[in-house]
């Protein structure tokens, strides 16, 4: 199905920009939608538990209530979708047990050979400091948004990585708090404005020899 594109990933990143006016006519085809959701779900997470969950919303009341909730940036509501990703604020055993249990089947080993790794994975979480917990799981998702913007790219699908909003108000619309999850960070998506003069800025990045030091 995307024979067709380029894989020019270099070529495809400096076309991307964050993107500030979108065309709220133009929105993201169901297969395109399908991708960008299977870039994100391939990321790699740390043990592979995927501790954060992605909302896409395109329900435009509820983008309203999320505009409101973001200083009123105006891509809240033109863009396509908005990929709001809300990292779990805890690590139950409980979740480390599915996932080995769908690891189990998927790799189709008995889950007792499995019992030992989970073991391990249980207690390098019971490791760690309670407060750090939250913030390692919020690093896992920010992995994803970024894996989002290159699959957008890819597809010419313009977006805006934002962390300009108000994390409360969205716990509170999103219903994330009784599941243990919270927004993180988040991810307009949707299609360039003619209108929109950040497109025409020239992007302004770090020489490699200083971002980059060789031993
Ligand atoms: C974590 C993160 C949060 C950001 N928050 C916002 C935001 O709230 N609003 C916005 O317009 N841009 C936001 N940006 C976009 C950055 O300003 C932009 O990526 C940066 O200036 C580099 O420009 P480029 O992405 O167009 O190459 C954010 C980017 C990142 C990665």
């Amino acid at each position: 199905m995307y024979n067709n594109i380029r894989m020019n990933l270099i070529e495809n990143l400096k076309w991307r920009y964050a993107t500030k006016r979108f065309n709220p006519d133009r929105k993201v085809g169901a297969d395109d939608l399908r991708y960008l959701k299977e870039a994100v779900n391939l990321s790699a997470t740390s043990f592979g538990l995927q501790p954060y969950r992605v909302i896409v919303v395109s329900d435009p009341d509820v983008q309203e209530q999320l505009r409101a909730a973001s200083y009123n940036q105006p891509q809240l509501t033109e863009s396509s979708h908005v990929f709001v990703f809300c990292a779990m604020t805890d690590m139950p055993a409980a979740h480390i047990d599915t996932y080995v249990d769908r690891a189990a089947e998927v790799q189709q080993v008995p889950r007792e050979q499995l019992n030992d790794f989970a073991n391990y994975m249980k207690g390098s979480v019971a490791g760690r400091p309670e407060e750090t917990i939250e913030p390692w799981n919020k690093r896992q998702a920010y992995i994803g948004l970024g894996t989002l913007l290159a699959a957008a790219a890819e597809l010419k699908i313009d977006a805006c990585p934002m962390e300009g909003f108000e994390v409360g108000e969205y716990d509170r619309i999103l219903g994330l708090t009784d599941r243990g999850l919270t927004a993180t960070v988040i991810a307009p998506v949707g299609y360039r404005s003619e209108e929109d003069a950040t497109q025409h800025r020239a992007k302004v990045r770090m020489p490699l020899d200083v971002m980059f030091e060789e031993v």
